[in-house]
């Protein structure tokens, strides 16, 4: 077998390494047009995990390479004047230099051909070799030569950065966030060997340019970073090598396979370096390949196997990634934050670490970061204990008078079992069974405003007596036994009117006993939904009316708060995206002009609604498509609300389009009420695949949400908060005395059930290199 490999970087190397292992007789060679020697970069880090991996997949260098490594356990996060660290983290770092080296010098030893000053311009020249592995890095002139084929999209990122060295020593993967006169900058920092340290600077473009660092050369601007970080080098030099400052390209191709040629590396697909090297990456593809080598028929089999079998653990990778460049990219958002708030932001910014997991790991960190989120609270007038805090889900909140005894909130859903608008029983066992459960606040599901503004005919309503009695009903017995209270959503379903039920077809036409339905514009939703009738101002007239006189009957109902819907594609979302809103008169066109009527209806509900009591809007923070919603857009939606008074923003998103494009995953709207309340700076409530509270005290402590909605998950479970408030000792949750003894005894149970899962993810968490080797080189005591 003969294989080309086009570039001597940690990809190339590392899969000519393990092909050769494998195949002994193959000729293999490694084609560089650089010397030897002649690399570029500082160090290079690596996690626990990854050494495992490469301890599995070839030991001989694997040892080499750990002997040259700097072991640390800590992160450290530097933030105006502060600094925390957090420990348990299992990285190395190692130089990139030395690694090659290590690598270079392994693949000689197994017969691998190097080449080096040799550059590849034509791949025709491998016509003879059974596989032509590209592995020539960020700028593969291969992948973008077949570009066709493999159609890479490069999303060139906003922020600029720099690599640079140092030999001032850090015995922790360090993040300094620096405020300076143009703006901020971070660092991001850490040793690979005895004095010698990476640094990668990075900023926004418009601090780049206010700083001046337009057009120095690489001496100027290590100067400049010098200047600014200064304080911490402690006299210690920044080092250059390439270190010119460019914007991060995030690479993703469509294919990675071309007949007998194989995109691995950076050339391949790129992560971004805040949350670890491309190395990794680059590494671990050619173990996926080697694996797909082992044992397949043909070279294309395999081929064929390593994509299907990469991807995933590729793309993943890639979006943690994104969330945490884009993090890196909205710092300022959180600039004003509490310091031990911003560190707690910093550590958990790619969902992968949690509150939960901070707290085994750093539990001094997880009560600081506690105590500021219970002091905060106390500022706000409410008697907390800030020694002793509850965790941030047990915190209380208030919106104008209304007070919830924690945050966790059970989020709007329609039952479909209403009869002609009236709630049921079901209703009443759904609701108020919920309420006893613990929740601080509980949604009603939308209700809908006029017979013609239901989405189905099990829709709930509240434009009669019947159902306002019903209502009522429900209302008073949350309120008499249950601490929680209670919020009416109010909406109208606009073209997603005259559907069936949930189970029968959702947003699918009623067959028969439909109505007329109304939108902003006359755009189905499916091709073969009803034609919706644009709104005159006759109809919009009668629909605010009908608001109107909802949010009276919902005041005489007695419940506590009143959201708006203008999430999910119903009526008034239907102005406010462009893409379902074509209309030409002052209701259509700019943003302002499509939220003009959503606007309206919100003043005219204000103006009825009690002042005491709150308000909040549902929206659809981005429709997922092309040409519409976007997060930047629901911040100035956001802001057109609060000016008019709304409390809380509900962010959700979507639903709007059939065409929708949504990436989910755990936590998945979460960024978008990150965006909405640190941009706007309003209160959010998030919502999405949040499932557990460990990631609603995540996201409360991490500020990206005020309150945190969970649908789903409390249809199964009830008794959700209730759980919840044991695992964290929130002792004062409401119960009603019916259920005291299962309250008496959860508690008492999650107590011993904390202790043993504790024990057990201590016992089952293999000591970090960083611990075994701070082990090995322990003195003995002395006698
Ligand atoms: C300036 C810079 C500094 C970096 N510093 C660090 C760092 O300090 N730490 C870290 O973890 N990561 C660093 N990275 C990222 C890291 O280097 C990459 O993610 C990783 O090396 C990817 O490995 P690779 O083998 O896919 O590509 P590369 O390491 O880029 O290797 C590709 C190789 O192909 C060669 N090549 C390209 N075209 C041809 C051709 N036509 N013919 C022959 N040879 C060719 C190149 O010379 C290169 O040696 C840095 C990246 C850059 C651009
Ligand atoms: C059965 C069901 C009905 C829903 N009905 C409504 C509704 O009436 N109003 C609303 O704003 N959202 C509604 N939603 C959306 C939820 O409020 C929530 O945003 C969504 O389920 C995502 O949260 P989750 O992942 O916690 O379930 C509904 C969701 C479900 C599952």
């Amino acid at each position: 077998m003969k294989v080309a490999i086009i570039g001597g970087g940690p990809a190339g190397l590392y899969s000519a390494i393990l092909l050769k292992k494998q195949r002994p007789e193959a000729d293999i060679t490694v084609y560089e047009r650089n010397r030897a020697d002649d690399t570029f970069g500082f160090g290079v880090v690596f996690s626990d995990a990854t050494l495992d991996n490469f301890e599995k997949y070839d030991p001989p260098s694997y040892r080499r390479i750990t002997q040259e490594f700097a072991y640390w356990d800590d992160i450290a996060v530097h933030f105006r004047g502060t600094v925390h660290r957090v420990g348990g983290n299992g990285f190395c770092g190692c130089s990139r230099r030395q690694l090659l080296l290590i690598l270079q010098e392994r693949a000689r030893e197994l017969g691998v051909k190097l080449m080096f000053e040799t550059e590849i311009s034509d791949e025709a020249r491998f016509a003879d070799a059974d596989l032509v592995v590209i592995a020539d890095g960020i700028n593969s002139r291969f992948r973008e030569k077949h570009a066709a084929h493999f159609e890479p999209d490069v999303d060139l990122r906003s922020n600029v950065f720099a690599w640079m060295g140092s030999t001032r020593p850090l015995d922790a993967f360090t993040f300094i966030f620096q405020e300076t006169e143009w703006g901020p900058f971070i660092a991001h920092a850490y040793q690979y060997e005895a004095g010698r340290s990476t640094w990668i600077f990075e900023t926004d473009p418009e601090t780049f340019e206010r700083a001046g660092l337009t057009g120095l050369d690489e001496k100027q601007s290590a100067d400049r970073m010098a200047d600014i970080f200064g304080w911490f080098l402690e006299g210690h030099p920044l080092l250059t090598n390439r270190s010119m400052w460019r914007n991060f390209p995030m690479i993703r191709s469509q294919r990675w396979v071309k007949d007998n040629m194989v995109l691995l590396g950076d050339a391949k697909a790129t992560a971004h370096f805040s949350i670890g090297s491309g190395t990794k990456l680059a590494m671990e593809d050619a173990n996926a390949l080697a694996d797909a080598m082992r044992g397949a028929p043909t070279v294309k089999a395999a081929l064929a196997t390593y994509e299907q079998g990469r991807r995933e653990e590729v793309e993943k990778t890639q979006h943690a990634a994104d969330v945490s460049l884009v993090w890196f990219e909205h710092v300022d958002r959180f600039w004003d934050f509490d310091p031990v708030q911003f560190a707690f932001g910093v550590m958990t910014r790619a969902k992968a670490i949690t509150y939960d997991n901070l707290t085994l790991r750093a539990p001094e960190f997880v009560s600081e970061v506690d105590k500021a989120f219970a002091r905060h609270v106390r500022g706000q007038g409410f008697d907390v204990d800030v020694e002793k805090p509850l965790a941030p889900m047990f915190q209380p909140f208030r919106l104008r008078e209304m007070q919830l005894a924690n945050r966790a909130v059970v989020s709007p859903m329609c039952m479909y079992s209403a009869k002609e608008g009236v709630p049921q029983d079901f209703h009443l066992v759904h609701y108020g069974s919920r309420a006893i459960g613990g929740a601080g606040l509980i949604f009603t599901e939308m209700t809908c405003v006029g017979r013609d503004a239901r989405i189905t005919p099990g829709c709930a309503g509240l434009w009669n007596d019947e159902q306002e009695s019903a209502w009522r009903r429900i209302v008073e017995f949350v309120h008499a036994n249950s601490a929680a209270k209670i919020c009416l959503q109010l909406g109208h379903a606009g073209r997603k009117g005259a559907t069936k039920l949930m189970w029968d077809g959702m947003d699918r036409p009623l067959e028969q006993g439909g109505w007329d339905v109304i939108s902003a514009s006359p755009i189905p939703y499916f091709p073969d939904s009803r034609m919706p009738r644009e709104m005159d101002r006759a109809a919009m007239d009668r629909v605010k009316a009908e608001f109107v006189a909802a949010a009276e009957r919902g005041e005489r109902c007695g419940f506590d708060m009143l959201e708006l819907h203008c999430a999910h594609g119903y009526l008034l979302a239907s102005f406010i995206s462009p893409l379902t809103n074509r209309r030409t008169d002052d209701y259509g066109g700019s943003l302002e002009n499509r939220l003009r009527y959503p606007l309206e209806i919100f003043e005219a509900l204000r103006e009825v609604w009690p002042s005491h009591k709150p308000m909040s809007v549902r929206i659809s923070a981005t429709d997922w498509a092309e040409g519409g919603i976007t997060g930047d857009d629901a911040v100035q939606v956001a802001r057109a609300f609060a000016e008019r008074g709304v409390d809380l923003v509900d962010v959700s998103t979507g639903q709007t389009v059939r065409d929708a494009q949504p990436i989910y995953g755990r936590m998945f709207q979460t960024p978008f009420s990150d965006q909405v309340r640190n941009e706007a700076r309003v209160a959010t409530m998030c919502v999405g695949n949040i499932t557990t509270s460990d990631q609603v005290n995540t996201i409360l402590a991490a500020g990206r949400a005020d309150l945190v909605a969970l649908g789903r998950p409390h249809l199964v479970d009830p008794g959700f908060t209730m759980k919840a408030a044991a695992w964290y000792g929130a002792a004062d949750t409401f119960c009603p005395p019916q259920y005291l003894p299962g309250k008496e005894q959860i508690f008492r149970n999650s107590v011993r059930d904390r202790q043993d899962f504790e024990d057990l993810k201590i016992k089952a968490k293999p000591k970090t290199r960083a611990e075994l080797k701070a082990e090995a080189t322990k003195p003995l005591a002395a006698e």
